[in-house]
């Protein structure tokens, strides 16, 4: 952290306190508060962290008024344009762009560990076939510390990379595996004679009663889902693997804990609430119901994929996302597409409407990739585990900065309390 050259004071019942102010490369300025308890007794009050920054990072920056998404300082629509997946996952991980060299050998280190150990296999059976593919995705990621021992010791730089290879070359064939389980088909193993993404759409896509020819177009189209949701700054799911890691637990679980956080419909969820509330709707002429419905404040209904806690502008991806739809689904041959037509109508409903400008709601990058991926074949209960397969570089990258920074603390915060204060315990036949 650079030196402190500003600061900021604050009075509290007549005292008053210097707090360090210290500036980034860009974003707003921080007021370091980490001394403020023991100087003045209080905590600061933040319960969704909408002003707080929780690290130190120089991985991915967001300017939410500008719709900026950079990543190691380039832009994503840079990225997802001329780009690819893995070379977005070595620009996190390592910081910079990759020489030809470097890239094969990342490439190939990556391509090496696609297989899961085969008992695994007896741990996919042991779910119910209905369940849903990030149910299986939370409990096999984070029996992955149970099968690779030798990569568990975070203390250890040289096990923490090979725990990030490992899962950045797994995760495709777990979230490949609990759909073929879901689907009553044979898994079908990973090549590594063909792309990152490729092999993904092989695994979900292939039987092994015949040959499977991945179609280039929807296979760029997965690398582009997948570069898109690499890596997000500190979210929900980020900041639980931050939290869940920084008790010294071990990368498997962690990431695990990283799943599980974007399970929920606010997070990656709302890619499948998105696609199931697109069909809800169904023709054009439901969206003013469901528009009303979104504004009603006594209904809990939000219009999914609508929405960021920081884009407050557009959101970048989403920009790509909408332009990607369009592309496969004309590539395809998919013509009046009634999901694609709603969600063009909602988007200009919403956007014509003074509640979603005012309170600065644009599609985000759910909005659109839910169409695609549906396009490609995949049923909603696998949106929200692709999404777990794109977004496991950025979690391991935001892992590997915090474990390998010095001032490494456990994350602990406190409390408001509003709840009784000391009383006597009562027994049970005088209550
Ligand atoms: N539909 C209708 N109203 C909304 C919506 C929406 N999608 N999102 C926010 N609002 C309203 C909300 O009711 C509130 O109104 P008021 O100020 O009158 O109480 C105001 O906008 C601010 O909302 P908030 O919940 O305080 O904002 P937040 O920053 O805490 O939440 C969000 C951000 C993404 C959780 C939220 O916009 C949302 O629930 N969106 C739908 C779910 C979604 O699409 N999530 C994907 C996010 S992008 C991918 C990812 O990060 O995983």
């Amino acid at each position: 952290m650079s030196e402190s050259k500003k600061s900021a004071t604050l009075a509290i019942n007549g005292d008053s306190f210097e707090l360090p102010v210290y500036s980034g490369t860009a974003g707003p300025d921080v007021i370091d508060i980490r001394k403020l308890y023991a100087q003045a007794g209080v905590f600061t009050y933040d319960p969704g962290f909408t002003s707080t920054a929780s690290c130190d990072s120089t991985i991915t920056f967001i300017d939410g008024d500008k719709g900026e998404l950079l990543h190691r300082g380039y832009p994503i629509d840079q990225l997802a344009e001329k780009s690819h997946f893995l070379e977005v996952c070595y620009v996190l991980l390592y910081g910079e762009l990759p020489s030809a060299a470097q890239l094969e050998d990342f490439e190939n280190r990556v391509t090496r560990h696609t297989m899961l150990h085969e008992q695994m296999m007896y741990l996919f059976r042991g779910f119910r076939r209905d369940a849903h593919p990030m149910a299986i995705m939370v409990g096999v990621v984070g029996a992955l510390s149970a099968f690779y021992h030798d990569s568990t010791d975070i203390s250890d730089p040289w096990q923490r990379e090979v725990a990030s290879v490992r899962m950045i070359a797994k995760l495709p064939t777990i979230a490949a595996m609990a759909y073929k389980y879901s689907i009553g088909q044979p898994f079908v193993y990973p090549r590594n004679d063909i792309d990152y993404a490729s092999n993904f759409l092989r695994m979900c896509f292939a039987v092994p009663a015949e040959d499977y020819e991945v179609n280039p177009i929807l296979s760029r189209a997965m690398d582009r889902i997948f570069t898109l949701h690499a890596d997000h700054e500190q979210n929900a799911s980020t900041s639980t693997v931050r939290l869940a890691s920084s008790s010294g637990a071990n990368p498997f679980a962690c990431i695990a804990a990283g799943i599980a956080c974007l399970w929920g419909p606010a997070h990656g969820g709302a890619n499948q609430a998105c696609l199931e509330m697109l069909r809800e709707i169904g023709t054009p002429d439901r969206i003013p119901e469901f528009i009303a419905r979104a504004k009603d404040k006594d209904d809990p209904f939000r219009l999914m994929g609508f929405g960021h806690r920081v884009y407050k502008n557009f959101d970048p991806r989403a920009k790509v996302m909408k332009q990607s739809a369009d592309e496969v689904l004309d590539l395809l041959g998919v013509e009046d597409n009634p999901t694609l037509q709603v969600a063009k109508d909602l988007e200009a409903a919403a956007l014509a409407d003074d509640y979603f400008t005012d309170k600065k709601l644009f599609p985000n990058v759910d909005f659109y990739s839910g169409i695609i991926l549906e396009a490609m074949g995949f049923p909603t209960s696998m949106f929200t585990p692709i999404f777990a397969v794109s977004r496991t570089v950025g979690w391991i990258s935001q892992w590997k900065e915090m474990i390998a920074d010095p001032q490494l603390k456990i994350g602990r915060p406190r409390q408001l309390y509003h709840g009784e204060t000391l009383r006597d315990y009562v027994d049970i036949e005088k209550r």
